[in-house]
């Protein structure tokens, strides 16, 4: 029988340490619980030996994971993913450190997981490769005489071919991309800068809008946003803000204005801009009228990057705290620890300002369970950034520039300040293009474009 095949380098594995879950993961379980399948993808530890994958079933979900080498890890996860091809398709192309060896290490790793996940198909299997540290691995099986249907998406932005040029290697990956059926992209400007790459770097012409022909075969490009379970989330959120960690948090604030942040700990994130913005506000109000509690769960702690990026936090966080503070009011709390995805789903419905503003983000699903986890007579604003995917359908928040700190104060103040009836009206609109989605029907709608006929035979769980 048929059956979807998820094939990701992060795999939530129950009760296993693949760590924190982060957009992809969360996007994608909801699917594949109810879908059913099997789950390809590493295991989330480093061991000392290549080994075979290990295999944990879990109701209709079926998981196979490989661990990584120290080697492995160091060269295919935090060096080329995380050090180069994160950076560049990001737009952050300073942030980029190559080593040849890493870009070796990452095609092999691409390719050793091909090895691996060749014995475990099916004839009709359908399947659908996740995210930039995967952009070998379509080929790959391709090379290995695997002709399933096959489709790629892409979680993060891809930057216009100039942009992208800077990243060595790049060319052969988007060639490597090309040996798929359908190509998945967050937003138009994602899936037109990939088009641009394609064609430039390779002899693939793009012959529609949404097809590019490469080697004789066409290959389909989508635009699919990434979703939350918005219902779900908007059920959570007012549940949870009567919780003990929400009221605990409203106690704390004697009626101070909450703005929430929550981020891992990325220089995608901007979040020292954040802060920036953030310290012009308080400068410009009374002391204890407002709070800033940001989120920052620390993340690839082994890339250099992102451990200075924690310190220089630190040291601003503590800065603003020792200048505007008083003896009984801090403006500001940073907490550098993951929280349960309930808690926060509580904080973000008792916060006045959701302040969600990366300097480059594919989608940011945190700016929609902001929208979804507000109480809809009262609810609070989106302070968002103009360079998420999520500010394509979420144009109703306050959009700004993450570059420019004064404005973004300006909006912070716009946003406390903000009378209820606008709040409401922009709250409407922003959920209206939320409310009705979910990230089953996203997946859904990605598997429906890869291979309509085999979909329809294939059976939800728990339906008859
Ligand atoms: C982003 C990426 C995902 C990744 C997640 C967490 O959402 O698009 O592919 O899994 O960040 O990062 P990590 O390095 O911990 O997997």
């Amino acid at each position: 029988m048929s059956r979807i095949v998820v094939v990701s380098n992060r795999v939530p594995v129950p009760a296993g340490n693949a760590g924190h879950a982060g957009g992809l993961a969360v996007a994608l379980l909801g699917l594949m619980e109810s879908r059913g399948g099997l789950w390809f993808g590493w295991s989330g530890a480093v061991t000392e030996r290549v080994g075979a994958p290990g295999f944990v079933q879990r109701g209709a979900v079926g998981y196979a994971t490989l661990d990584l080498t120290e080697a492995e890890h160091g060269g295919y996860y935090t060096g080329y993913s995380n050090g180069v091809l994160w950076p560049m398709l990001h737009s952050l192309p300073h942030l980029m450190s190559f080593r040849r060896q890493d870009l070796d290490t990452y095609r092999r790793v691409n390719r050793r997981f091909a090895d691996n996940l060749v014995p475990l198909l099916r004839r009709d299997d359908l399947i659908w490769v996740h995210d930039y540290h995967l952009m070998s691995f379509p080929a790959a099986l391709r090379a290995r005489g695997v002709g399933n249907p096959t489709g790629f998406f892409l979680h993060v932005p891809f930057p216009g071919p100039e942009a992208a040029s800077v990243a060595p290697g790049i060319r052969g990956l988007v060639q490597d991309l090309l040996t798929t059926d359908l190509l998945g992209f967050q937003t138009t400007a994602d899936r037109d800068n990939f088009a641009a790459a394609a064609t430039g770097f390779t002899d693939a012409r793009r012959t529609g809008d949404a097809v590019i022909e490469a080697g004789g075969r066409e290959i389909r490009l989508g635009v699919f946003p990434a979703e939350i379970a918005a219902q779900e989330f908007a059920a959570t959120a007012a549940a949870e803000a009567r919780a003990e960690p929400a009221r605990l948090l409203e106690r704390s604030l004697g009626g101070q204005a909450l703005l929430l942040g929550v981020d891992r700990l990325d220089p995608t994130k901007g979040l020292p801009e954040r802060l920036d913005a953030f310290r012009r506000l308080v400068a410009r109000r009374p002391a204890r009228s407002l709070a800033l509690l940001q989120i920052a769960a620390p993340s690839r702690e082994d890339v250099a990057v992102y451990r200075r990026l924690r310190e220089e936090l630190d040291t601003a966080a503590g800065a603003i705290n020792s200048e505007f503070g008083e003896p009984d009011w801090l403006p500001l709390r940073l907490l550098a620890r993951p929280q349960p995805r309930e808690t926060l789903a509580g904080f973000m419905r008792q916060a006045r300002v959701g302040v969600v503003t990366p300097l480059r983000d594919g989608m940011n699903l945190v700016a929609k369970e902001y929208i979804a986890a507000q109480d809809p007579a009262d609810p609070g604003v989106l302070v968002l950034s103009r360079f998420a995917g999520a500010a394509a359908q979420l144009g109703s928040a306050l959009l700004v520039n993450p570059h420019d700190a004064e404005s973004m104060a300006e909006a912070l103040a716009q946003a406390l300040d903000m009378p209820l009836a606008e709040r409401q009206a922009r709250w409407q609109v922003a959920w209206g293009a939320i409310a009705g989605a979910s990230p089953e029907g996203w997946g859904e709608s990605f598997l429906r474009a890869l291979a309509p006929e085999e979909l329809d035979r294939l059976p939800v769980a728990g339906r008859a």
